[in-house]
């Protein structure tokens, strides 16, 4: 079958500004998302990208149409500096178009694609690589619905899985590459880091050179696609420690408003090229709508990451201090010795905003502190600009069977929470009167 990419980087009615420096001056990626991509003078003089609510677009003639859909479709390579057109919004739309644009500057990735959830980002770019009698290669643990989409969906098409646990400097990867080459072709590595809701650390780098001992393999070596979901897109940057493929549930921190559903994947063109492809034929693009509302999120990114991330310390250190409080696992207080130190410092730019704590109790205790909170929602997710927090073992991570959840660190005293922008001193003292109610 023919390649039908679809890919449009931008149609030249909406061709708007794309600068990256002013007089050698090198413009920064929260300036960038304010603009880049998009000409209000193509739009009437909207300041705002306006929502291309269409299903299809007009062609202005029968000559036109056939040359959009020869590139989309790969019948032909385009020319120097064409831009293709505008076809059908399953395939392409102004607003998915600018905010890809917009999605790869944090981390200077060449493509990136959007699709309608996080786990149609993984679903549909794990597809695209993975053929029968392939091996997975992934560690553990992995948020819920990657896992069963590994141990349950997966096997249906051939494809078995090997996985690692998180934590320390990656040497357990070595030994799941060697089990999995044993059983077959290697299909492709799949991480995440920090790891849900445990925060234990995958080295990056250590998963990258796995990834790279096997070129021999027929067909080339395996891609690494890391789940950045936690700390990305401005904590860590997993592309430049020789990732792949990065993975996201837009849904968190990048629509931050905990109002939308999406998922994203970036890389080199050569990789997200196939992706492209099977999420034309798949249909699990995210819709004109929800583009809109992540352009307008992410205006605000930084801004927020950072107020949240500053705002999990102090609950961090408070919880910490707290005499119910039995272990804080936050990124912000590993010690020099532990075995994840050395990957924090080398890939992480901050702790980010997501941890669990464990009090002393179990889910009896864990469930009285979730019911006392006033000011924190009792709700899943993370990300979004209100706290939020929920009990793992009995929640988000249910259907892990109890030997394999205390086998990753989940306990029955395990609280996860997402700390949000509000004022720091509320959070505290509604942790406190509800710790104090326990
Ligand atoms: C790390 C991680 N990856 C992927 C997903 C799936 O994302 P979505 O709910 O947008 O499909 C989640 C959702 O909680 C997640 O936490």
């Amino acid at each position: 079958m023919r390649p039908r990419t679809g890919h449009v980087t931008m149609d030249k009615r909406h061709r708007g500004y794309r600068h990256k420096s002013i007089a050698g001056h090198q413009i920064h990626p929260e300036t960038q998302m304010l603009s880049y991509g998009y000409d209000p003078q193509l739009s009437e003089g909207s300041v705002k990208i306006p929502i291309f609510q269409t299903s299809t677009f007009v062609f202005k003639t029968a000559e036109e149409g056939k040359e959009f859909f020869a590139v989309a479709y790969g019948l032909r390579e385009k020319r120097p500096h064409e831009e293709p057109g505008l076809i059908y919004s399953r395939i392409n739309n102004p607003d998915l178009q600018v905010l890809e644009e917009r999605l790869v500057l944090w981390e200077q990735a060449e493509s990136a694609l959007v699709f309608s959830s996080g786990m149609s980002a993984i679903s549909t770019s794990l597809l695209a690589f993975l053929r029968p009698g392939d091996v997975l290669v992934h560690s553990d643990p992995l948020y819920g619905g990657t896992e069963y989409l590994i141990a349950n969906i997966l096997p249906r098409f051939g494809v078995s899985a090997v996985s690692f646990p998180a934590g320390g400097e990656g040497r357990t990867v070595d030994q799941a590459v060697t089990e999995a080459r044993a059983r077959g072709h290697v299909g492709a590595l799949l991480i995440e880091t920090p790891a849900n809701p445990t925060n234990g650390l995958v080295s990056i780098d250590a998963c990258s050179r796995a990834a790279r001992s096997l070129a021999d393999q027929p067909g080339g070596r395996p891609l690494l696609a890391v789940d950045n979901t936690f700390l990305g897109p401005l904590w860590q940057h997993p592309l430049e420690h020789g990732a792949d493929l990065v993975l996201y549930s837009l849904t968190k921190y990048a629509g931050g408003h905990s109002d939308l559903i999406a998922g994203a994947c970036l890389g080199a063109e050569e990789h997200v090229a196939p992706i492209r492809t099977m999420r034309t034929i798949f249909g699990t693009m995210t819709d004109p709508h929800t583009g809109w509302l992540l352009l307008r999120s992410l205006e605000t990114l930084k801004l927020r990451m950072t107020c949240s991330m500053k705002n999990a310390r102090t609950v961090a250190e408070f919880l910490a201090d707290h005499p119910k409080v039995r272990t804080v696992h936050y990124l912000g207080f590993l010690a020099a010795d532990a075995p994840d130190h050395a990957v924090y410092q080398r890939q992480c730019k901050s702790a980010g905003s997501t941890f669990s704590f464990e009090i002393h109790g179990g889910e009896e205790e864990a469930f009285r502190l979730l019911n006392g909170l006033q000011i924190i929602r009792l709700a899943v997710s993370l990300g979004g600009t209100e706290s939020l927090m929920q009990h793992p073992a009995s929640m988000t991570h249910s259907d892990v069977p109890p030997d394999t959840q205390r086998r990753m660190g989940i306990t029955p005293g395990m609280l996860r929470i997402s700390v949000g922008v509000e004022h720091p001193a509320d959070l505290v003292a509604d942790l406190g009167q509800a710790l104090d109610r326990m």
